[in-house]
């Protein structure tokens, strides 16, 4: 019986790093999913490096960009095909995305 329990205990762990693995951090998340469509623009997907047209996205707001990932399109491709990825995964990795367009200048500001 206490076999069994270190057993037990031993898979409970694995477990448990698995569970660690899959919560990882959102620029690992965004080059394994998104990448294939934000740095090509396939499936008309806005390029990440496209400053401006995500500035117009932002500019409406974290909430609206989060609830784009439960309705339109890239939800499909998200939601749809990538079940395994929780809903905090991919709000992390959104955020990571806008952290990414926010980190350059802001040309479109108005000192220029
Ligand atoms: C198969 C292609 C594809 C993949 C993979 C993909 N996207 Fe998208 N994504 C799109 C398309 C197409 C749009 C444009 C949808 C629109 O404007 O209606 C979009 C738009 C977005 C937007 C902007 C939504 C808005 O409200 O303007 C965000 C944020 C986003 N994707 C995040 C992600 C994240 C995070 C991942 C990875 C977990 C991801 N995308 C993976 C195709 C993709």
């Amino acid at each position: 019986m206490k076999k069994l329990n270190v057993l037990l205990n031993s898979t409970a762990l694995i477990v448990l790093a698995s569970a660690n693995a899959q919560a990882q951090d959102g620029a690992t998340t965004y080059r394994q999913v998104c990448s294939s469509c934000h740095e090509t623009a396939a499936a008309g997907a806005p390029k990440l490096e496209d400053k401006a047209e995500w500035e117009s996205r932002i500019a409406r707001g974290m909430d609206s960009l989060y609830a784009s990932m439960h309705s339109g399109k890239c939800k499909i491709y998200v939601k749809d095909l990538r079940r395994d990825l929780s809903d905090e995964m991919i709000k992390t990795t959104v955020d990571y995305m806008v952290s990414q367009v926010q980190q350059e200048p802001h040309y479109l500001k108005s000192e220029y």
